[in-house]
Formats: structure tokens, sequence, C-alpha cells
């Protein structure tokens, strides 16, 4: 068995027989990374470059990790700045990753379409990590996985994405992975800030987020993501967090025990108060633990697409 793609530039791109094969080569590196030894021997040939043009903690030590509990050569690149233009700074990356002759790039930049960009230009297998408001297909990999960790399967279960759907790579990605693999979406938020497209992709659009949780088996809460807005899309905080903050007593109040999820970093008292982000129906920890083993997964089932890599 082996993956349809060679790179993993969105979930729009994947089928799900990839998206299962990526969760069952999932559970065996689970499995590895709770032994006492936690490394296998397998990508000792590839060498991985990372590049982060934009910030991140999880991801970034996430594919670290990963990386390294495969053995693989590792080189970073991280730059905090995000104004360059995207011509100069990815034809420059080109270069670079050309003359070092990596075998697969791990990228986050700012500009939609970098990694399908990059993908084009060099002979390397892209992952992206993040590409600005457009996809994040790893943190919907893991969210998927630990959906189906948690309650059996992921068809037939009922997810709300709540909060800035419209500038969120992380709910277009989780959108496409969830259908595919047989689930019902719906989002909720401020009216502003989901985007007009929305039911094209066949997800209905919940405003009462009393309502949207009454729903689901699921709630995936994201954060707002202040740093793409450049006008106000809701008149404050406090009033964002009155109608579409989670806490304990509204949670508490539903007819049934729903999972509550978020991929971080966590505005705590924002879209969701501590109680709940700490609460045993919160697998918030579980997404962070879950993430490694995907990673291992999609690169090293990318890597044995590489041809002088012998496994
Ligand atoms: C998300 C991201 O960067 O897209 N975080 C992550 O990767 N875990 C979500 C966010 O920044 O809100």
């Amino acid at each position: 068995m082996e993956l349809s793609v060679n790179h993993l530039l969105g979930i729009k791109y994947i089928t799900e027989a990839d998206i299962q094969l990526i969760f069952e080569t999932a559970d065996h590196f689970k499995e590895v990374i709770n032994r006492p030894i936690k490394k296998v021997p397998s990508l000792r040939d590839i060498t991985i470059a990372n590049l982060f043009f934009e910030n991140s903690t999880r991801t970034k030590l996430s594919f670290e990790l990963a990386e390294k509990r495969l053995s693989a050569d590792v080189i970073n690149f991280a730059s905090s700045s995000s104004s360059v233009t995207k011509g100069e700074t990815l034809i420059d990356t080109v270069n670079n990753i050309l003359s070092m002759k990596v075998d697969m790039v791990v990228m986050r930049h700012p500009n939609p379409g970098a990694g399908v960009f990059l993908s084009k230009h060099v002979d390397a297998s892209i992952i992206n990590a993040g590409d600005g408001a457009h996809e994040h297909p790893t943190q919907a990999l893991l969210d998927t996985y630990s959906i189906r960790e948690k309650l059996g399967d992921v068809a037939g279960k009922k997810v709300v994405i709540v909060g800035d759907i419209l500038h969120s790579r992380v709910a277009l990605s989780n959108i496409f992975a969830l259908q595919k693999l047989g689930a019902t979406v719906k989002v909720c938020g401020p009216k502003t800030l989901i985007p007009k497209y929305i039911e094209k992709l066949n997800v209905q659009f919940e405003p009462n987020l009393v309502k949207a949780l009454e729903w689901c088996d699921v709630a995936n809460m994201l954060r707002v993501q202040n740093e793409r807005m450049d006008i106000s899309y809701f008149p404050t905080t406090r009033e964002y967090t009155q109608q579409f903050g989670l806490n304990k007593k509204l949670l508490d109040s539903l007819n049934k025990e729903i999972v509550v999820m978020h991929p971080g970093p966590i505005n705590r008292g924002v879209e969701i108060t501590s109680d709940v982000a700490d609460s045993k129906q919160s697998i918030i920890l579980e997404q962070v633990q879950n993430g490694v083993a995907i990673r291992m997964a999609v690169i090293y089932l990318l890597a044995s697409k590489i041809k002088h890599h012998e496994d």
C-alpha cells in the first residue's frame, strides 16, 4: 500500500484510502513512541528541511520530533517575518533547497498556495504545515485521528467547528477530512467570520452556539485569528465570548457528553474557558500527542516514494 500522492499539500488532494493508510501507519508509530526507546532507524538516508516563514510552536516541535524519531537528518529555518513578498522568498527558498540536496521540505508560509508552488519547482517531497488561511493538512489528520481514537470511528459522527472559519486553515482542512471520512460538518460563529462559499462545501451554518452544541458529537473550538484581520469582524472580545465561547455551565447543560477539541494555541477565557479546556471531555492534549504519530506516518509514507530511499 502506498499514498496516491508524492506531496501532502492539502486534504483536498488526497483520498479516503490515503487517510486510512496514514491512520494505520500512525497506530504503529503511536505504539513506537510509547516504548522506552522511541526511535526507529527507518529514515537514516533522508534529509528534511523545516522551513517556517510564520510563527509556530506545536506544529514545528511536533514535526521536528517526528523526524528525529524516524532518524532523519533535520535542518531548520525559521523566519518570524511575514512581510516578505511571495515570489522573492519562494524563489530564494527553491535555490537554497536545490543546492542543499534536501529530500523533503516541511513548510509553513503566510501565502495560500505556497506549498503547491514549491512542489512544482523543486525536486523534493513537500509537506504543507499551513499555508495562510488555506490548508493545514497534518492538523486535520491528527484531529480526525483523535476523533477516531475517542469515538471509535469518524463515519457518521456530527462535528461542529466553532469560531473564525473565514481565516482558518484548520477549518478548511478539517471540513475536507471529516467529509472524506463520512462525518457531517456544521460551522458556528459570527456571520462575518463565515465564508460565503460555505454551503457549496456541503457545510451548514448554525448561528446559535447552543443549538450547534446540542446537535453535535464533537465541538472543535477555534481561535480568533486576529493576526489575519485588517478590520473588525465583531464588536468586542467580550461579546464574542458571550455568544460563541464555551464555558463549563454551557457544557454541563447539554443533554449529552460531547467531545471538546482545540488545535491550540488557546486563548483561555475567549473561545473556551480554562475549566472546559482542562475538563475530562477535552481531548486537547491527546491531539498534541497524536500529532507526532500522525506526522511520523506522513513522513514515512512520503519517504517510501523517494527513489534513492531503501527501506
Ligand atoms: C493553528 C494554525 O497555526 O493554523 N495552530 C496549529 O497549527 N496548531 C491554529 C491557530 O493558529 O489558531
